[in-house]
């Protein structure tokens, strides 16, 4: 029968577990046997009890619970050809031939890398005397399928990454708590959301809570920002309000690509308007906490899509990213996905805003 391994990898999200469910129980109706790897890259690598094959109810209750119940990790083995050749040799070792991860950029653009450099590292196995002929025979495609699992909703070839929903919705909860403090010691909060080097994040909290300032790594402010900003918080204070929020992104830069802090706007705000103003920085809790209905559903769908590509595919098939097109699932080429992203991040570590901002069009709000 076909043997399809699945983990997670990179930062933890929301809906990841949902996904799992989905793909397990997918793969078991199709009658595939399915591994378990735990602890992300980390256990692929380390093999023995990490990868254990799993059965329908072991994935029972999980769907609503936030981060990944079979453990994640950021691993620097995997990183190396050593690390993916051991990698190979516990996959083999099982027949597995079909692995799912879940995970971001990071953690896609590393499965692909091992799809590329797979029957090298099976010769090397061979000549290693690691592996035989015929288990080198058996196993000589691997067939590779890529789910986005990230709050940071910063990958191309889906509108949502599973995570963004759940973690705006800690935003604004985080938000709600906020003004009542604020708005009764007539306040100005700084409030530092996540997101990498992608502003998806601040800037659909800003549109959600009615944020009166927001500043995001794709679109830096032109110079003299602080002026214009501190114009709209004193007009807003004159109007009647009685406090002020400003959403940060993590990443938020610059025209010059200086990192703009939370400390920094806290600063301006204080000597040119003198407001009483505090910094939250959200951190973790975005990405703690249960589950959203839309990252469960998305979960679910995107996971059973997973499953059946995954088994679909054969020799001749090149690995897909599945994610959301347009309310659709959609399989992509995982390669083209992860070249997009990376085409973003170097635009915007050339300062080209404008093109990265176009290229992330779809998974920002127009
Ligand atoms: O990629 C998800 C994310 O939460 C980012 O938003 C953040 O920059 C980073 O991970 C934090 O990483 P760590 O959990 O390793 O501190």
């Amino acid at each position: 029968g076909k043997c399809v391994a699945i983990l997670t990898s990179g930062g933890d999200s929301q809906g990841m577990n949902a996904a799992l469910r989905a793909l397990v129980r997918m793969a078991i109706f199709h009658r595939a046997r399915v591994f378990l790897i735990y602890e992300g890259y980390h256990g692929l690598v380390t093999g023995g009890d990490c990868i254990r094959e799993t059965s329908w109810y072991d994935v029972s209750h999980i769907m609503g619970k936030g981060g990944t119940v079979i453990g994640t990790a950021r691993c620097k083995e995997f990183r190396e050809r050593d690390g993916r050749r051991k990698a190979a040799l516990n996959l083999v070792k099982r027949g597995i031939t079909k692995l799912v991860v879940i995970g971001g950029d990071g953690s896609l653009t590393g499965a692909n890398i091992f799809r590329e450099e797979w029957s090298g590292l099976l010769d090397e196995l061979c000549t290693l005397g690691d592996i035989d002929e015929q288990e080198q025979a058996v196993c000589s495609h691997l067939n590779i399928v890529g789910l986005v699992g990230s709050i940071d909703n910063d990958m191309c070839g889906t509108d949502m990454t599973l995570g963004a929903d759940s973690a705006l919705h800690r935003i604004l909860e985080a938000v709600d708590a906020i003004t009542s403090t604020a708005s009764s010691h007539q306040r100005s909060f700084v409030l530092e959301v996540m997101g990498r080097h992608c502003g998806y994040l601040a800037l659909v909290s800003a549109l959600a809570c009615m944020a009166d300032w927001c500043l995001i790594p794709e679109s830096p402010p032109t110079d003299g920002w602080e002026e214009k900003m501190c114009c709209q918080l004193s007009q807003s204070r004159k109007a009647g309000r009685r406090m002020n929020l400003i959403i940060v992104a993590e990443g938020a830069v610059d025209r010059h690509s200086k990192p703009i802090t939370s400390q920094y706007v806290k600063g301006v705000i204080e000597k040119e308007l003198g407001h009483d103003t505090r910094i939250t920085v959200l951190g973790h809790v975005q990405r703690g906490g249960a589950t959203s209905a839309y990252d469960r559903v998305i979960g679910c769908r995107v996971g059973a899509e997973a499953a059946i590509a995954v088994l679909e595919a054969d020799s001749t098939t090149e690995p897909v990213l599945v994610g959301l097109q347009g309310n659709k699932v959609v399989r992509s080429p995982l390669m083209e996905c992860v070249r997009k992203t990376q085409a973003v991040s170097s635009a915007m570590k050339a300062g080209d805003f404008k093109n990265a901002l176009a290229m992330r069009a779809g998974s920002f709000v127009r």
